[in-house]
């Protein structure tokens, strides 16, 4: 009788630990606005902008210059197959944002 008392005590508290250590959505919270964007384009790019062939790497370019060319690509002046429809859909913070993010990869 005592070990059972003893059993379910400590039943419940490895349920409670668990409990506490698996918070379903509490990796949604942890993800940053920039990073659900950039899973976005990582789709394309590969793990974190590294380049998935035939796309090219996005990760490290300088921020000035990753700006210039979505810019570019959003306003037609830069021809490409298909990034123009991703950088328009991106105000330009939010390309600043990403520009920033993949500047650091
Ligand atoms: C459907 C696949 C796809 C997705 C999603 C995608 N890209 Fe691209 N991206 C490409 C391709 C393909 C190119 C090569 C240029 C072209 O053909 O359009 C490219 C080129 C680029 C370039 C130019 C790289 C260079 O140095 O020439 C940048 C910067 C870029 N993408 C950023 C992004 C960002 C930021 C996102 C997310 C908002 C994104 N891409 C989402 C396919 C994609």
């Amino acid at each position: 009788m005592t070990n059972f008392r003893i059993i379910t005590r400590y039943a419940f508290a490895a349920a409670l630990v668990g409990g506490l250590g698996f918070t379903p959505g509490a990796s949604a919270e942890g993800v940053s606005r920039v990073e659900l964007m950039a899973s976005q384009c990582n789709s394309c790019h590969g793990i974190n902008g590294a380049g998935a062939k035939p796309n090219p790497s996005i990760a490290g370019e300088n921020k000035e210059d990753f700006l210039d060319l979505m810019q570019a690509f959003a306003s037609g002046d830069e021809p490409t197959s298909i990034m123009d429809r991703h950088a328009q859909g991106y105000t330009e913070a939010e390309l600043k944002m990403l520009a920033e993010y993949y500047s650091k990869q």
